[in-house]
Parts: structure tokens; C-alpha cells; sequence
């Protein structure tokens, strides 16, 4: 099959630049490529379609085509989406339907041949899929990552503030694309059972999708990269060893040296809650007697007393911790360094796991929870949010492959990393580091995603076209006043 992934947002190079560095290049961008060459290796011919950027501050991404090196099938088309410079996500909605979906149908129709299928991430990647399917026939599945209404609840929206919040992040447009894109797309697949009908059965999809509906949805899970996150060292794990030595050195007395450590590795994004695990952390005296508190953050040498490199949102979240570690005096007991790429995180994750360590995700809210998979993978057991994801991956039936806790409670939090790192039960974490390899290798690798994207393709290429969809609101192909999408619109769907 001929399969085009439909991607604007974050963008695509060899060197995987931004990843985790940016908001708009999170786990999003690990999952397109991955399924990608996964999907390739399976025999397949592959397209990630993303947004041509020509600027001198963003040059990874001014090529109109590019490619993974070594990897077969795979190539990378960057197509322009209106001014030239980076956007970011919010700002993309003007440009879609009027540059990016139609140059995408004009490139294909110049070289002769269209992709079979196209699957579409993101809103903004569906609403692409909606117009492409309207002008050419091609089916798409859509896949949303993270939907708006769910983003708007954790915001806390209300009547009051919503005016507010649609400047900064226009969840009208966002909305009614996510409405476009589950209406239109042949299948919308979702990683979890929970994500669909959590996610899907909020107020603001109403009429647009029936979560109850088996026959409009595929649960297909996505994998850890096995070829970077396993237990098995490289040749990094020598240096990353020693920059983890020595940031203890520099960071904790040589009495606690020894000790295991708490990792928190994801981004400095208040909804990964870093604030809740330091509180944990804070407020036990017993956690403080058994670990160390370690977070790595990417590109800083020195992360607890050297970030002025970082955006204003990630240094807020800065300040907030170092006050932590003031208040509670946690100096001596925390300890921070860079980790600068999957290969160094997975390196990381095997050198903490001879420490008999834990990685912590302690997010309000976890979509899927991809990142303790890699950790667990790499022998490292997960501390992880039990809201999200994680409730199906960590737990099947009486099987327990990882620990859930309550991230607005820093006892819960605290119990939960207590059970892997407390000296006195060594055999929990052995149990743990176990079960989380098993599972990763029984149910999340690349090729049963794969297997499963091209399952529901290769049926949607074969079948009859959708029909019946409601029009595609006529601003996304003409963004002009008239066709402004009326802000009582958002609140009538929302509340
Ligand atoms: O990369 C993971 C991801 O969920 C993406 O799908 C998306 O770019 C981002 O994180 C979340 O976006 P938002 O905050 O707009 O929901």
C-alpha cells in the first residue's frame, strides 16, 4: 500500500531536532515517524507530510523532501502552509484548507500518483484528511493525540474565562476541525479503550461521534522504539554514566551517593506536574531517607541553578521547584543533569536501573503514558498517573506491570515510589523492572501498532466511501469575516 501520514504541526528531520524541547514536538511526532518505519519495513511505501519552514532559525525543516538516513520507504515532504517562518500549532488553522490540503493534492496529481490512504494526526492533521478525502476520494483514518475539549477542562474553562482562553488558543477552530475530522474519517483510532470513550463522549463532540459506535473506532495501542529503549547498554552508557557521577558529585553528599534516584525526565510543562512529584518527595521523610530526587532536563548543564535558556513557562516551573527545594531544604537530596536525546534517556534509564532506581511521571493527565513504556523497557520500573492510559497499561486484570498513583496527592505519590525503591522490599522492584519488560514486549512495540494501522486501511481502502457528513464549515477554505466561525458556537458545543 501507498500511505501518507498527514502531520502539519511540530515538524520532521534526521536528526529529530526540537524533540521534547517544544510543545509542539512531543510524543505526537515519536509516534508518526515510528509507525512510519514500521509500517515501511513491513514492505510499505511512506509519506509524512509536514509544513515547510524557511527560516534561518528553524533551517533543519526548508527542504521540500527529506528522508531517515538508512531507512527504506520512508520520505519526509515538507509542503508550505502559509508565511514562511515556524508557526506554532494554534496558529495553523487559516492555512490548511487553503494552502497545505490543496498543494498536497496538486503535488501528488504533478508526480502522477496518490497515496491509497492517508492517516491524519492531529486536528489539524484531520481536518487535512477531511479535505483531501472531499477533493479525491481517499480514505483516512484520524488519529487525535490530545482532543480540545479535554484540553479546555484541565484549563478549568468556564463562561468567565473562556473568551480568555480562545485568544490564546483558539478552541473554536479546534473543536469544530475535531468534529470535521471524527465525522469524516474512515476510522478514528485511539490508543485506549478509556481514551475513546472518555475522550470522544465530551459534550463538544455530540452529534459529530457516537463513542458507543464499535464500527467508527480501532483501539490500537502504540509501541516503544525496541531498537533504543531495551536493557541492553551501547556504547553512551559509559558517558552517560559518568554525567550522571558526576552531577552527584556536584549535587548531593557523598553519604547519599549511593542511593537509588526518582527520575522525572519529561518536559517542564506545568501538566506534567513536576510541582506534585517535589512536593512527594518533600513531604516524606521516608522517600527522602531511600532516594534521591533526579530530574533531567534537555540542554542544561547545571538544571537547578542555571535556566535562563529556558522559555518563561519552563523557567516559572523552574523557579516554583528550586523555591520547593528552598522551603524544604531538598538541597543535597536532588540532583539534575541533561539528557539530550532518546538514545541518552535510554542510556539513562539501564545506568538508573543498576541503581535499583524508579522513574516518576506524575502528570495530571496522561493521553496514553508512552514514556514509562520506554523506561520499563529499558528495565527501569514506572511510578506513573492513574489517570490516563496508564490505568490499561499498567494493570491487566490482577497483573501489575507498573505502580498507579493519584498525582494531586502526594501521599499516594510518595506510597507508590516507595514500593519500588524502599531498600526493605528489593524483591518489588526486581518483580516490577520484570513485568515491565514483558509487557512492553508482549503488546507495546512499533510493528503490532503498525499491524494494526495497516489492518484498518487496508479495509478502508477497499471499502465503499463515507457518506452522509455534515459540510466542512466554509471558513477553513476561506477564512474571510463572513465566514468567521461565530464564538457562541464554542460554548453551545462545549457546556
Ligand atoms: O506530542 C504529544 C501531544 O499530545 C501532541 O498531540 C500535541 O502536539 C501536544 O502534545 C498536545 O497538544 P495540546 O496541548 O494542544 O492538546
Amino acid at each position: 500500500m501507498y500511505i501518507a501520514f498527514l502531520n502539519p504541526q511540530g515538524n520532521f528531520d534526521p536528526q529529530d531536532s526540537y524533540w521534547t524541547e517544544h510543545p509542539d514536538f512531543g510524543g505526537q511526532l515519536v509516534y508518526v515517524k515510528e509507525v512510519a518505519i514500521a509500517m515501511a519495513a513491513l514492505g510499505h511505501k511512506v509519506d509524512i507530510i509536514t509544513r515547510q519552514i524557511i527560516d534561518p532559525e528553524w533551517s533543519e525543516f526548508a527542504e521540500m523532501q527529506d528522508a531517515y538516513p538508512g531507512i527504506e520507504g520512508v520520505r519526509i515532504l515538507r509542503i508550505p502552509c502559509g508565511p514562511e517562518g515556524f508557526l506554532a500549532k494554534e496558529q495553523l488553522w487559516p492555512h490548511l484548507g487553503t494552502e497545505w490540503a490543496p498543494f498536497i493534492i496538486e503535488f501528488y496529481e504533478h508526480k502522477g500518483q496518490l497515496p491509497d490512504v492517508f492517516t491524519a494526526h492531529y486536528a489539524d492533521g484531520g481536518l487535512s484528511g477531511a479535505l483531501i478525502a472531499r477533493e479525491t476520494g481517499r480514505p483516512f483514518t484520524f488519529t487525535g493525540h490530545s482532543l480540545g475539549a479535554q484540553k479546555m477542562d484541565k484549563l478549568n474553562t468556564n463562561r468567565e474565562n473562556l473568551s480568555e482562553l480562545e485568544e490564546r488558543f483558539l478552541f473554536s477552530r479546534r473543536i469544530l476541525a475535531e468534529r470535521v475530522s471524527m465525522e469524516h474519517a474512515g476510522r478514528i483510532i485511539t490508543s485506549t479503550f478509556q481514551e475513546r470513550s472518555e475522550q470522544y463522549g465530551h459534550n463538544a463532540y455530540r452529534g459529530a461521534i457516537d463513542p458507543q459506535d464499535e464500527t467508527r473506532f480501532a483501539v490500537i495501542p502504540p509501541g516503544v522504539n525496541r531498537r533504543i529503549f531495551n536493557p541492553d547498554p551501547t556504547e553512551i552508557d559509559g558517558e552517560i554514566d559518568e554525567r550522571i557521577t558526576m552531577a552527584l558529585k556536584r549535587d548531593i553528599p557523598v553519604e547519599r551517593q549511593e542511593l537509588p534516584m526518582v527520575l522525572a525526565s519529561s518536559r517542564l510543562d506545568a501538566k506534567k506536574n513536576h510541582l506534585g512529584l517535589v512536593k512527594a518527595f518533600a513531604e516524606s521523610k521516608e522517600l527522602q531517607a531511600s532516594a534521591n530526587l533526579a530530574i533531567a532536563i534537555r540542554g542544561l548543564e547545571d538544571p537547578l541553578r542555571q535556566y535562563d535558556t529556558l522559555s518563561q513557562e519552563e523557567k516559572s516551573i523552574m523557579d516554583e521547584i528550586v523555591a520547593l527545594l528552598d522551603a524544604y531544604n531538598l538541597w543535597g537530596k536532588t540532583v539534575a543533569f541533561p539528557l539530550n536525546s532518546q538514545a541518552e534517556l535510554a542510556a539513562a534509564y539501564r545506568q538508573l536501573a543498576r541503581r535499583r532506581s524508579v522513574f516518576a511521571l506524575t502528570a495530571l493527565y496522561e493521553p496514553f503514558g508512552l514514556a514509562p513504556l520506554e523506561a520499563m523497557s529499558c528495565g527501569l520500573p514506572a511510578v506513573v498517573t492513574k489517570n490516563g492510559g496508564p490505568s490499561e497499561s499498567m494493570i491487566k486484570g490482577d497483573r501489575e506491570f507498573g505502580v498507579l498513583v493519584d498525582p494531586s496527592d502526594p501521599a499516594d505519590i510518595a506510597r507508590g515510589l516507595l514500593r519500588a525503591v524502599d531498600s526493605a522490599s528489593a524483591d518489588e522492584w526486581q518483580t516490577l523492572r520484570e513485568a515491565g519488560i514483558e509487557r512492553v514486549i508482549s503488546k507495546y512495540t512499533w510493528e503490532r501498532t503498525a499491524e494494526g494501522y495497516l489492518g484498518v486501511l487496508g479495509k478502508l481502502r477497499e471499502a465503499a466511501p463515507r457518506t452522509g457528513e455534515s459540510e466542512i464549515p466554509p471558513w477553513f477554505t476561506d477564512p474571510t469575516p463572513e465566514n468567521e466561525i461565530p464564538l457562541k458556537t464554542l460554548p453551545e458545543l462545549y457546556f
